[in-house]
């Protein structure tokens, strides 16, 4: 028996970068065809009918980049935004973001505020964005909004209901492009009993054949938690 179709697929979308630099192009070239293979991973996602989706697309520890290139994520953050709200009308996709809105410029607080009220409603797909998301700072967010609510003790149920996304499953399958394979902060509570796929094409290049690369290595794994 193989295993159905995910409900929530994880993507940490890597090696903009080196799909740029393969080309002696600047690293935001890489990016900006990144922001078109996230494109085309939503419409494969949605066909394919995956209810969650979330996407890893700047972590706390990318401001550690140089700034003319944080600038130029940023920028294009904004301009994937006001696309992805558009499409977003037509196809019923749902927008959320996970992260912290610390540091993030007004402009892209603004596209996201914009893109979270026009989708609210929407019942397709949902693509929950990862953005200035760190997962050990989700968690220890988590158990400072229960300290702050005067909990004692805290159990596993309660730092979930605490996460940022509480209403979203955890991921069955979480996948890497660009060959690296480590979680760089990534989910790390909800990645407990996740399959993780490791793919070497660079995120500029995946697409939907990729993807169904993913869900058929997914299919055939034995899932156990722990059981015989
Ligand atoms: C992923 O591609 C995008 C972000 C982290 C923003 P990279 O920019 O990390 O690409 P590489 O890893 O340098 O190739
Ligand atoms: C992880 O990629 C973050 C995103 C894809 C947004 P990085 O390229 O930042 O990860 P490391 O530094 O190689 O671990
Ligand atoms: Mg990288």
């Amino acid at each position: 028996m193989s295993n159905p179709i995910p409900t929530h697929v994880a993507i940490i979308m890597d090696g903009n970068g080196r799909w740029a630099n393969q080309r002696r192009l600047p690293r935001l070239a890489g990016h900006r065809e990144g922001a078109n293979a996230v494109q085309r991973t939503i419409e494969a996602a949605q066909a394919l009918g995956i209810k969650f989706l979330t996407l890893y697309a700047f972590s706390t520890e990318n401001w550690s980049r140089p700034q003319d290139e944080i600038d130029g994520l940023m920028d294009l953050l904004c301009k994937t935004l006001d696309t992805y709200t558009d499409q977003a009308h037509k196809k019923n996709y749902r927008l959320l973001v996970s992260g912290s809105r610390e540091k993030l410029p007004p402009t892209v607080l603004e596209k996201i505020d914009k893109a979270l009220q026009a989708t609210a409603n929407h019942t397709g797909l949902t693509v929950n964005l990862a953005l200035n998301y760190g997962a050990r700072q989700e968690i220890v967010h988590a158990v400072n909004t229960l300290l702050a609510q005067g909990k004692k003790a805290i159990s596993m149920d309660d730092i979930s209901a605490h996460l940022y996304q509480p209403a979203v499953p955890d991921p069955e399958l979480i996948i890497r492009t660009s060959g690296e394979e480590r979680l760089s902060n990534f989910l790390l509570w909800q990645a407990a009993y996740s399959e993780f796929y490791f793919s070497p094409v660079l995120w500029p290049d995946f697409n939907a054949q990729e993807l169904q690369k993913a869900l058929d290595a997914y299919a055939q794994r034995t899932r156990r938690f722990g059981g015989v």
